[in-house]
Formats: structure tokens, sequence, C-alpha cells
């Protein structure tokens, strides 16, 4: 029983890994995706333990593929299917990052690889896992480090090498260090009180009475949770949606925006759709909201929130962000662009994996174009938001400066009241957080309005 639990385990494991190599799922819709199959007494400890095996092998992917690439000499991960590579790197988390014997990690790996594929490739990943148990990571580390500076903080930190090069031309080696460094520690949840249902202080009692500790933040609706006994999404609150959990950093922008009752609101990239939730309630829930997405999956999903919220002013339009207009243009607008979410990789690592620099450049070009498109719809005193959970230069202030030259936009003075400054000529005037300083997803926000 116990022996078919974890050949189980490994399955379905691999199935949400490979889920996500290849439909770019996030780890959380890929983990839902799979465990709808599942049944049976030990789903939802299972269900635990898969969630936490895919953020470990997505967070320690480079230093698994590391290893398992130094064994194979040649040939590298990348190039296997990828349902097997991923069962090799679970193989090799369980034995180098869990603690498992080696032999029993191997043996249920192989046994698995017998079953979906023949002998062998059986006989291939035994070795494999076989020469990584032998492996001397630190030795092999160390050897890097004289050679390849780059390579090494990049194996070590388990971090795309392009980002650990911008890291550290952006911020010098030290702070770049701190940055990889927090990006590897712990997730840290913070809670934004829903005003439509009650307030912060009967929140915080409320949370206090059910074991969850917190501590006030530099915003005034947003509570930063410091432990737990029961997960907060358990909690009836939750699920009356008398709170929301959502990023510090992602909770400034709609006050930031400070939409108006009564005003109307366009977010041309809503879904899922904290920033137009967090408005509407400013709103009190007069006015309206016109909340624009790409992905009808994301906007259904907004459908049912906004019930349990009791958010009543807001219109979904499925539509491209990038030319979406309506009749009438708009008081104040959010521009939440999508983008390389290279500040969010505390929590999700797996996004750390999914963009190199031709994909950037193009999701660069979507930014420009709702940028452009945000113009046409801002009425002539109107005021919007950019905001971006990317660390770069080019989806942040290069994008401001081109919004400021070349689309017409003005740069709106507005006094951040926490975060540091940004970069370029722009830099005192628009607001950046960190991971490593601000114990939130590393986040960009500029305020515009129209010259
Ligand atoms: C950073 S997320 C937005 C998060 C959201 N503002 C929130 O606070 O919950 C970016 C969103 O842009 C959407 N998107 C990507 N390309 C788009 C396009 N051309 N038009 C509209 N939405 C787009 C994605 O589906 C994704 O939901």
């Amino acid at each position: 029983m116990e022996l078919f639990y974890r050949i189980s385990l490994h399955e379905l494991v691999a199935d949400i890994l490979t889920l996500i190599d290849e439909r770019e799922l996030s780890s959380k819709n890929a983990l839902e995706r799979v465990f709808r199959k599942v049944s049976g007494r030990d789903r939802e400890k299972a269900r635990g333990l898969a969630h936490a095996y895919v953020f470990e092998i997505e967070k320690w992917r480079a230093k698994i593929d590391f290893i398992a690439d130094s064994v194979l000499k040649g040939s590298e991960m990348e190039d296997l299917d990828a349902y097997l590579a991923n069962l090799i790197r679970i193989g090799i988390f369980e034995m180098k990052f869990r603690g498992t014997p080696p032999a029993l990690a191997t043996d249920s790996i192989v046994r698995v690889v017998k079953e979906k594929y023949d002998l062998p490739r059986a006989k291939f990943v035994n070795a494999l896992l076989r020469g990584a148990e032998g492996f001397d990571l630190e030795k092999a580390l160390k050897k890097l480090r004289e050679k390849d500076r780059l390579g090494y903080l990049s194996i070590k930190f388990s971090h795309p090498r392009w980002y650990v090069e911008y890291a550290i031309d952006l911020l010098g080696y030290e702070n770049a260090v701190r940055l990889l460094l927090s990006n590897n520690r712990g997730q840290r949840y913070y809670v934004r009180v829903n005003p439509l249902k009650t307030d912060i202080d009967s929140l915080r009692d409320y949370l206090e009475e059910h074991g969850v500790r917190t501590a006030r933040t530099p915003i005034e609706d947003v509570l930063k949770v410091l432990d737990y006994r029961t997960p907060v999404t358990r909690l009836e609150w939750y699920k009356k949606g008398y709170f929301v959990i959502q990023d510090l950093a992602s909770a400034y922008v709609a006050h930031v925006l400070k939409p108006e009752p009564g005003e109307r609101v366009l977010d041309l990239a809503a879904a899922p759709g904290s920033k137009t939730f967090h408005a509407a309630a400013l709103m009190e829930n007069r006015g309206e909201i016109v909340a624009v997405d790409y992905s009808l999956e994301r906007l259904n999903k907004m459908k049912e929130k906004m019930k349990t919220l009791g958010v009543r002013n807001v219109r979904l339009v499925h539509a491209d962000g990038m030319k979406f207009t309506d009749r009438e243009k708009f008081d104040k607008i959010i521009l939440d662009a999508p983008c390389s979410s290279s500040g969010t990789y505390r929590q999700f690592p797996e996004v750390k994996w999914r963009f190199d620099e031709g994909k950037i450049r193009k999701v660069v070009q979507v930014q420009k174009a709702m940028l452009r498109n945000a113009y046409r719809n801002l009425a002539d005193d109107g005021e919007m938001t950019y905001s971006t959970c990317s660390i770069r230069l080019d989806e942040n202030e290069e994008n401001i400066v081109y919004a400021l030259n070349r689309i017409g936009f003005e740069l709106v003075n507005y006094p951040f009241s926490w975060g540091d400054k940004g970069f370029l000529e722009i830099g005192d005037r628009v607001f950046r957080a960190w991971t490593h300083r601000h114990d939130c997803n590393s986040f960009f926000i500029a305020k515009l309005g129209k010259g």
C-alpha cells in the first residue's frame, strides 16, 4: 500500500511538472488540473505533498539539472522527453534535497520509468540516478566558481543566468546576492481587508482569535501574516470574502490610483482581479470598472470571486487590452501589464524558467502597445497607474520614458510613502519594491496623466 502510494505520488508530481513545462500553467493551476483526476482517502495529504515537491523542484531546478547534466556528460536534461526529465528531477530532488535514501528514491523512479517507457530507458535512468548519488555537488560548485562566476551563482542560487547578470548590473554584487537569497526564502503572505464586508481592526481580531498572528504594514488595509495555526484560506471569513490574499506591493496600486466613488475606471489586464476588486472596494461599489482580459478562463474565475467579495460595479470584458476601446473615455486606468514576472520568483519559482530574452522582447512590445491604448482610452484630465512585477528596466522605467517621449503621457509626482526609488532620469518619481528589502514581490509602479 505504502509502495503503491509512493509510486502514485511520483507520477502525479511528474504530471504536474510536465503540465507546467509544456502548457506554461502556473503550479497552482497544474496542481488543480491533475488533482481533478485523483480521489481517495489520502487525496488531501497527497495534494499537500505534491505541492511541496513541485514548489521545491521548481525552486531548485537549475541545481538539480546541473547534477543531472554533469552525470550525463554530453547530452542535457533539456534534450530529454519532458516527462522522463521530470521523473529524473524528482529522483535527484529526493536523494539530494529531501534526504530520501538514494536506493529508495532510485528504485521508485526506475519502476515508474519501466512501466511508462521501456527497459532500456529504465536502465538509463537507473545509471543516471546512481551517478547522481555519488556526485559531489560542493566540489563541482567550487570548480565552477573558479572558471565561471555567473554560472556558479546561477547554479548555487538556482536562478536563470540572465537574471543573475541583470541583478548584478542593476543592484551591484552584494545586493544582487541578497535578492537571490531572499527569492529562495519561505513565502510571505499578506491579507487585504475587504472593506465592503468588514474593517481592518475587526479582521485583525478575528485572525488573532483563529491563531493567525499579523502585523500592520505601510498599507492601511493590508496585514502581514507572521505565523498561523491553520492556513488562512481555510477560515470562514476567507470563504465569505471578508479578506483576500494579496501581495503587499500589488495592494499599493489601487491606493496610488485612488479611484473615487462614481468614476469610470478601466483595467486593461485585469485577471485574476486583485487590483480591480481593490479599486471596486475603494469606490464603495459606485461608478463602473470595465475589467478587460485576454484570458476567458481567468475572467470566469473573476466572476466567481466577485460574488464572494460582494463586488457589484465591475463589467468583465473578454478583449485585447492593446486594442479595446469603449464608447466613452475613462477617469482612471489600471495597467498592470503582462510581464516577465521576474519579481515573483519567491512566490512562483516556476516562472524562473519560462522567459528568455526573446520572450521578454515580445512582452515589452505588448506593454508598449497597451500603454498606447491606455492613452487612447484616458480622459484628458484622467490618471492611470502602470505597474509590473518585473525587476527589469525595459519593462519598467524604459517603458515610462517611452510613454513620456513617444506617446504624450506626463509623469504624475506621486508622494510614495514607502518603497525605493527607481532608475534612469525618472527614478525619483517612480516606485520600486524589492523582495530582499520589502519582504514582498519585487514590483514597479508609476503614475501617469495626459500631457
Ligand atoms: C500581471 S497579470 C494581471 C494581474 C491583475 N491585474 C491582478 O491584479 O490580479 C497580466 C494579465 O494580462 C493578461 N493579458 C496578457 N495579454 C493581454 C492582452 N493582450 N490583453 C488583455 N489582457 C492580457 C493575462 O491574461 C493576465 O491575466
